[in-house]
C-alpha cells in the first residue's frame, strides 16, 4: 500500500517541485545519488574501484519530453565516458541508459531516435573500451526495449539487457535471452504495475525471481544478478555451483548506497560486484523508487523535506 502512494507521489508535480529544490548533498538524497557534477560521480567510481567493486553509472533523468533534452542526455553520457577513459577506468566502469531518456516516449518516431541515441553513447562506451546496459522501465516499454536492444546488439553484441521478475512474461524473455556473450541484468522491478501484466505479492515475485534465475544460471550467457534480497544472493550461490560457472561469467549488482557492507563481502570473497551509481540533478524520480522499497527510508526523506533551506 505504501509503496503504491509512494510510486503515485513520485508522480505529485508540488512535492516533486518541494523536493527538487533540496540540494543533493541532503542526507537523504546523497546517500543514494554520487552528486550532481560529472566529477562527483567519476571521484565516487575511483574509490569503488579501487575498493574492488566495479561500477555502472547512471546519468539521471526519465521521461524526456523533447528531442533537445534526449541529445543533452547523449552528451552528458559522451562527456562521463571520455573522462572514465581518461581517468584509465573503464576497466571497472559501464554505463546503464534509460531509452526514455534518450527520446523513447517522443511520439510515433520515439523508438528510432532512441535507437539512433543509444547507439551513439554504445559507440562511445565501445571506443571508451566498455559497455552499456540498457534500464527496463515500466512495462509499457518493455517490447520496445528489447527490440531496440536487439537492433544494437548487431553491432554491439556486449549491449546488456534488464528484465524484472514482476512481470509475468519475463521467465520468457529469459529464455530468448541465454544465448552466449548475452549479459543480462535480472533485478525485481521498480514500478507499479497492474496485476494483468504482474506479481503483486513479495511471495510471487520471489519465486518468479528464482526460476528466471535457474533459466540464466543455466544458460550460455552473463547473468547479472540485481538484487540485495540476502535469500536471492544465498540461492544464486547454490545455482552458481549447480551449473558449475566460472568465476567471471556471472556477477552481483547492488544499488549505491544499498547494502554497502554486503557489496564489500562479496567483492573481498572474490566475487565479480557491480555498484549502479547514480548521478545528476533529476534524481527525484529515482528516490522515489528508493523509498518506496523501504519504508524506513521515507521518515528520513520527510525530515529532510521539512528541515530543508
Ligand atoms: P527487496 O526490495 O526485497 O530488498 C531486499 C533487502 O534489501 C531489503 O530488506 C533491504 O534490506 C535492502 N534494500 C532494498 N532496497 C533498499 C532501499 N531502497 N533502501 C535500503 N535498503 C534496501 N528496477 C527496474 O525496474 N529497472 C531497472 O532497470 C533496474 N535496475 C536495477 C539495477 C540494479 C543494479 C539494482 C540492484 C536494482 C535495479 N532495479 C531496477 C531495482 C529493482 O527492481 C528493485 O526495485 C530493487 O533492487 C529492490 O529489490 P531487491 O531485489 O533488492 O529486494
Amino acid at each position: 500500500m505504501l509503496r503504491r502512494s509512494l510510486l503515485m507521489l513520485a508522480r505529485s508535480e508540488q512535492i516533486k517541485h518541494l523536493a527538487g529544490s533540496m540540494p543533493v548533498s541532503s542526507g537523504i538524497v546523497s546517500r543514494f545519488v554520487a552528486g550532481e557534477s560529472v566529477d562527483d560521480v567519476v571521484e565516487v567510481s575511483r574509490g569503488l574501484i579501487a575498493d574492488g567493486r566495479l561500477v555502472s553509472l547512471d546519468h539521471l533523468g526519465e521521461d524526456t519530453l523533447d528531442r533537445d533534452q534526449a541529445d543533452s542526455t547523449v552528451q552528458a553520457y559522451l562527456e562521463v565516458l571520455k573522462r572514465l577513459a581518461d581517468s584509465g577506468l573503464t576497466h571497472g566502469a559501464e554505463v546503464s541508459v534509460k531509452l526514455s531518456a534518450v527520446g523513447q516516449a517522443l511520439g510515433d518516431d520515439g523508438a528510432r531516435l532512441a535507437l539512433d541515441n543509444a547507439r551513439r553513447i554504445c559507440q562511445a562506451a565501445t571506443n571508451a573500451g566498455t559497455t552499456v546496459t540498457l534500464d527496463m522501465e515500466d512495462h509499457t516499454t518493455t517490447d520496445s526495449t528489447l527490440s531496440i536492444l536487439h537492433e544494437l546488439r548487431q553491432d554491439f553484441p556486449d549491449t546488456g539487457a534488464v528484465v524484472q521478475a514482476y512481470l509475468r512474461r519475463t521467465e520468457a524473455d529469459c529464455r530468448d535471452l541465454t544465448r552466449a556473450g548475452s549479459r543480462v541484468r535480472l533485478c525485481k522491478g521498480a514500478y507499479k504495475e497492474p496485476e494483468s501484466v504482474a506479481y503483486q505479492s513479495r511471495a510471487e515475485v520471489d519465486l518468479s525471481y528464482v526460476r528466471c534465475l535457474k533459466v540464466l544460471m543455466a544458460g550460455d550467457g552473463y547473468p547479472m544478478v540485481a538484487t540485495h534480497d540476502p535469500t536471492l544472493i544465498a540461492i544464486a550461490g547454490a545455482l552458481v555451483s549447480r551449473y558449475s560457472r566460472a568465476k567471471g561469467s556471472y556477477e552481483y549488482q547492488m544499488l549505491y548506497g544499498v547494502r554497502p557492507d554486503e557489496q564489500k563481502r562479496l567483492a573481498a570473497a572474490g566475487k565479480r560486484m557491480r555498484v549502479y551509481v547514480p548521478y545528476g540533478d533529476q534524481w527525484y524520480g529515482y528516490l522515489m523508487r528508493r523509498l518506496a522499497e523501504r519504508p524506513a527510508n521515507v521518515a528520513f526523506f520527510l525530515r529532510s523535506l521539512a528541515t530543508k533551506g
